[in-house]
């Protein structure tokens, strides 16, 4: 058994929360099955930013949509060098300056330059050329358990698309994405409090990326990596293949437990609400809002900042090395932002959710996303129109820097 095959509903549990205005715990099995009460009653508490102390240093959760707005404006006083929600050893970090994931490893000017050269493959018409290529994916998955009446929506389907996509994209062999889900689980969901497995993971990641980099160095072909070598960027010159790989780890990271967990929600909402599920199913004109409100509403990323000197906030002060992370999820749950922010309203109109971040560091991917959590939740609509989680206690949810299901049984 690999080390990701371990059944995961979040990190092990430590101390229980007592107060959590002043030791608020993202990984207590309570708020990782749904953080939402504790985000409403920290606003209605008067004390919306919470800290802790957990885990060796301060750390702030803002729970305002309008907090997490400015906080995300701070730059660079309100470092990305550190975008993980726990601390970890140095060397560990992805900040660590022989292995980063720019852009979101880095501030400005490094973060400018790095982003600019991803930017164009991620535009809303440069990912339509993948769309074809996921419809196929998803029926044949499909394929591969419709008959049955059952599956895990979870593991054998959500969990399947995006590594697929990020694959083929990068010019890598599909056959590896089973791979690529663990390696990324090694680093972002049980590595994150293991640091052996971390580690053991960050490195099998960056070896095999060093391979796929120098060889086009040496022998350019006809996709994206080798487009990113060939880019005539001033900053990157003299250290193509350690760039490269950078951005190229981050594609990983970034595109592959995010978009299953958003595919995974969407499809847990509708298999459990079934008055969704039929109005979705006989009008597929909702799509657009209901993707959009299952992004508002399940929001699966939560990212950190770390304080490079004292920063005054409202009535406190984040001092320098504090944490801030960017509750993305619990700012798309205030209702100063949004009328009925705990109802799934699937023809919601005005919906600005930050699901995708704000600020310098908003997500670069988030047409491709967009892309693949239409293509799966359509076709599988379009094939199974009738479903329902059959067993909703044996969902379980990750959570931490990414939350989504990770078991999701379910029955057509
Ligand atoms: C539903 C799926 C996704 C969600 C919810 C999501 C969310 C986010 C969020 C919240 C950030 C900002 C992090 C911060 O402020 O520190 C971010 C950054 C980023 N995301 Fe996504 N993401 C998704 C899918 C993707 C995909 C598919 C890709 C590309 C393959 C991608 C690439 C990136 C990149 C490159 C950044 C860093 C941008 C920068 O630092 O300038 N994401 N994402």
């Amino acid at each position: 058994m690999s080390d990701t095959e371990q059944p995961v509903s979040g990190p092990q549990q430590t101390d229980p929360v007592h107060d959590w205005t002043t030791d608020y715990d993202i990984y207590d099995a309570e708020y990782v099955n749904d953080p939402t009460p504790v985000w409403k009653d920290l606003r209605d508490s008067g004390c919306p930013m919470a800290r802790t102390d957990r885990r060796g240093i301060r750390s702030w959760l803002p729970t305002k949509f309008a907090d997490v707005q400015a906080l995300a404006k701070i730059v660079p006083e309100l470092s990305n060098k550190e975008p993980l929600v726990i601390s970890l050893p140095k060397d560990m970090q992805f900040g660590d300056q022989t292995f980063n994931a720019p852009p979101i490893s880095s501030d400005p000017p490094e973060q400018i330059w790095t982003r600019r050269m991803i930017l164009p493959a991620f535009s809303p018409k440069a990912v339509e050329k993948h769309r074809q290529y996921t419809v196929d994916l998803c029926n044949s998955l499909i394929d591969g358990f419709i008959d049955n009446g059952s599956c895990d929506a979870a593991v054998d389907y959500a969990q399947q698309i995006p590594p697929r996509v990020i694959a083929n994209m990068l010019g890598f062999d599909p056959a590896k994405s089973d791979d690529f889900t663990e390696w990324v689980r090694g680093v972002l969901e049980l590595g994150l409090f293991d640091p052996v497995i971390r580690v053991k993971y960050r490195e099998i990641i960056r070896e095999f990326l060093i391979d796929e980099v120098s060889s086009r160095w040496e022998n350019p072909r006809d996709d994206y990596l080798s487009e990113l070598l060939a880019m005539d960027v001033p900053e990157m010159k003299g250290q193509e293949v350690k760039v490269v790989v950078g951005l190229a780890n981050l594609l990983l990271i970034a595109g592959i437990d995010t978009t299953w967990s958003s595919i995974g929600s969407g499809l847990y909402h509708f298999g459990t609400h079934a008055d969704d599920r039929r109005r979705l199913a006989a009008d597929h004109s909702l799509f657009p809002t209901a993707l959009e409100e299952i992004l508002r509403f399940y929001s699966p990323v939560t990212m950190a900042r770390v304080a490079q000197e004292d920063v005054p906030f409202g009535d406190t002060v984040i001092k320098e090395g504090e944490k801030v992370l960017m509750n993305f999820p619990g700012a798309n749950h205030d209702e100063d932002a949004f009328e009925d922010a705990g109802k799934v309203v699937i023809d919601r109109t005005r919906n600005r959710h930050i699901a995708f971040g704000s600020g310098i560091h908003r997500c670069a991917g988030s047409n491709l996303a967009r892309l693949e959590m239409d293509v799966a939740i359509r076709t599988w609509f379009e094939r199974i129109p009738e479903f329902e989680v059959s067993d909703p206690d044996a969902v379980t949810w990750a959570g931490g820097q990414v939350r989504g299901p990770r078991r999701l049984p379910m029955k057509f």
